[in-house]
């Protein structure tokens, strides 16, 4: 007898969804950190947000508006169609990019949020259907046929949830995946100053401005980084863009962070 399997019934991300408490996941970070598993409470999170209804901090249900801008008045024209969006969550970023025709991979950890970007996309019609490849795996250890195969990389707030250990690493993957001619789209939260961003709690830790340096590093240039003017927050979210050169090869991503032995 064939196994009939339950369908999931995941939360809609409306004005109405309740957040996932600060008690039910921050344990989950806390435990995992100290595991060495700076990652592994995603996948978790997701569980529970999914058992419980909830949506988690970081879901606004729509794609993010800079994204849609940029995509709407390119910083500089991706030489190709072919786009990844790292740490893609429920997908709310993929559907703008398949309205403008690229061919999209959505890579996320936690395969639960990719079970559930992938509901969200069939339920609205687009990138359900086949047109977008939804892939469970770790930035951290990016596969060989990733690198260097996008002509656009998306990367939204992903790098400030993770700790300071493993983020180079995680921008590095980013500017890994980038083909030559290639360029991307960062968008992340700043500290205004090193004193305020010790006094945050976080995830999110917002990122120091020279963090950035690691897209540099990855062989990637800076064509721009915008933020809405008289920010006086602690905090300022920003838009990048960086680019790699033409004639470039990506650099292969580090290798992934030992934890701590003893
Ligand atoms: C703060 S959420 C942001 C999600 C989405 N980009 C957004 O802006 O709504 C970070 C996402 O990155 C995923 N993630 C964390 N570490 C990852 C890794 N090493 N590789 C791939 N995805 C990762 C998480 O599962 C989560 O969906």
């Amino acid at each position: 007898m064939r196994r009939r399997h339950r369908r999931v019934v995941f939360p809609a991300l409306d004005a109405v969804t309740p957040p996932l408490l600060d008690e039910v996941w921050r344990p989950l970070v806390e435990e995992h950190l100290e595991a060495g598993s700076p990652c592994g409470w995603f996948e978790p999170a997701y569980q529970a947000a999914v058992a419980r209804g909830a949506r988690l901090p970081w879901h606004e249900g729509a794609a993010h508006p800079w994204l849609v801008d940029w995509l709407d008045a390119p910083v500089h024209t991706p030489p190709g169609r072919r786009a990844l969006v790292t740490g893609c969550g429920v997908g709310d970023d993929v559907a703008p990019l398949v309205a403008e025709g690229y061919e999209v991979t959505a890579l996320d950890i936690a395969p639960t949020a990719i079970m559930w970007a992938h509901q969200r996309a069939d339920e609205r019609g687009g990138g359900g259907d086949g047109t977008v490849a939804w892939r469970t795996g770790d930035l951290l250890d990016l596969e060989a046929s990733l690198v260097g195969a996008f002509d656009l990389v998306v990367e939204i707030h992903t790098v400030p949830w993770l700790p300071g250990v493993v983020r180079d690493a995680a921008m590095a993957a980013v500017g890994a995946a980038v083909a030559p001619g290639g360029v991307a789209v960062v968008i992340t939260e700043l500290a205004t100053s090193e004193a305020e961003r010790s006094r945050l709690p976080g995830p999110p830790w917002p990122q120091a401005p020279s963090e950035l340096a690691a897209y540099r590093a990855g062989g990637l240039v800076r064509l721009a980084l915008e933020h809405p003017p008289a920010e006086s927050e602690a905090t300022m979210e920003v838009r990048g863009t960086w680019q790699r050169p033409t004639g470039t090869d990506p650099v292969a991503p580090p290798v992934r962070p030992l934890p701590t032995v003893g």
